[in-house]
């Protein structure tokens, strides 16, 4: 909890230059006209705070910031752990950016909101499992707040979304991100920026200038490279070689038990054998002993008797 605390104050100290929403709490007045979308992060910006939205009077002139009808995120930003969150939207709707309430989908060339693809209907579910990728939303995509389909082939004319996003970091520098989206079959093809023209995606190993001309999304050092988190991938001769290794290694283990083991059991056989002969030993040299006492002894008993 208390990790979870300092972290929580460090993102906000880190993050609270750039996000641009408003203070305006539930109740508050709030201009309509004031709620745009930022022209460099591309967020939506209103004068009211995380939990609400400015809702517009009837006239349109004047507003108030209401709570929040409906929430993209399972954890959405700016809510506390005690807060009730308003309701996620079922299947077939969404939540706007400002989450003003849940709206059903749109259809191909309706508006939707910039980089939200759900907000697209996608097509029936036998051309959307041909289409649909990581790049899109069951072949939906949302281009330049267009619905389309992502089903441009191979050489077709094909739309582009080129944003570049501007941050600020921590220190006041600021960083772009820029995001090239389009609506050719992905991921087998790409969309020209220059040509707007649909081109085979290329192959691991390949020049590249942005990641969307590779096939794993991920162009790194103009090179088309394996995407970040991919598993890597043990090859069957590494395999062979680690068996190898393992069974080795246990027989040397096995062997080396069994010649220690061997060892003891002879120095014990030798131990008790010496043991053995120095018995026999000393046996006989006590009954060599009694034979003397015996063959002198008769005389001397004879001795002592009289
Ligand atoms: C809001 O914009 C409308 C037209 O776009 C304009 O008529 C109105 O005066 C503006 N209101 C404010 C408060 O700026
Ligand atoms: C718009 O409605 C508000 C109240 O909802 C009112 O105060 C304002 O005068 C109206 N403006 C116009 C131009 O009708
Ligand atoms: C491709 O998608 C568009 C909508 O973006 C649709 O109107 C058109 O019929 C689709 N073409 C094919 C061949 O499915």
């Amino acid at each position: 909890m208390h990790t979870f605390t300092t972290i929580s104050a460090l993102a906000f100290v880190l993050l609270a230059p750039s996000v641009l929403s408003g203070s305006t709490s539930a109740g508050g007045a709030c201009s309509p006209n004031n709620t745009h979308v930022d022209t460099s992060t591309h967020k939506l910006v209103t004068e009211c705070d995380d939990k609400t939205f400015c809702a517009a009077s009837a006239n349109g002139t004047a507003g108030t910031c209401a709570p929040r009808q409906c929430r993209r995120d399972e954890f959405p930003w700016g809510y506390g752990a005690s807060d009730a969150l308003p309701p996620l939207c079922d299947r077939g709707a969404f939540c706007p950016d400002n989450g003003g309430g849940c709206q059903g989908v749109r259809g191909a060339g309706d508006a939707c909101e910039k980089n939200r693809d759900e907000q697209c209907a996608p097509p029936r579910d036998d051309v959307a499992a041909a289409l649909a990728s990581g790049q899109n939303f069951d072949g939906a995509v949302c281009l330049n707040s267009v619905c389309m389909w992502a089903n441009v082939t191979l050489g077709q004319g094909c739309v582009v979304d080129d944003t570049t996003y501007v941050d600020t970091g921590p220190n006041g520098q600021q960083f772009g991100n820029r995001i090239v989206r389009h609506n050719c079959r992905t991921p087998q093809l790409y969309c020209d920026t220059n040509a707007l023209q649909c081109f085979p995606t290329k192959l691991l190993g390949e020049g590249c200038a942005m990641d969307q001309e590779c096939r794993s999304y991920n162009c790194v050092g103009s090179v088309c490279v394996d995407p970040p988190g991919m598993p890597h991938e043990v090859k069957a001769w590494q395999y062979a070689v680690s068996v190898t290794i393992v069974v080795i290694s246990m027989a040397v283990t096995a062997t080396m038990l069994v010649m220690i083991h061997q060892r003891v059991r002879l120095r014990q056989h030798r131990e008790l054998r010496d043991y053995y002969y120095e018995q026999i030993s000393l046996r006989q040299s006590m009954f060599a002993l009694h034979r003397r006492a015996a063959a002198g002894g008769g005389l001397g008993g004879k001795k002592y008797r009289d």
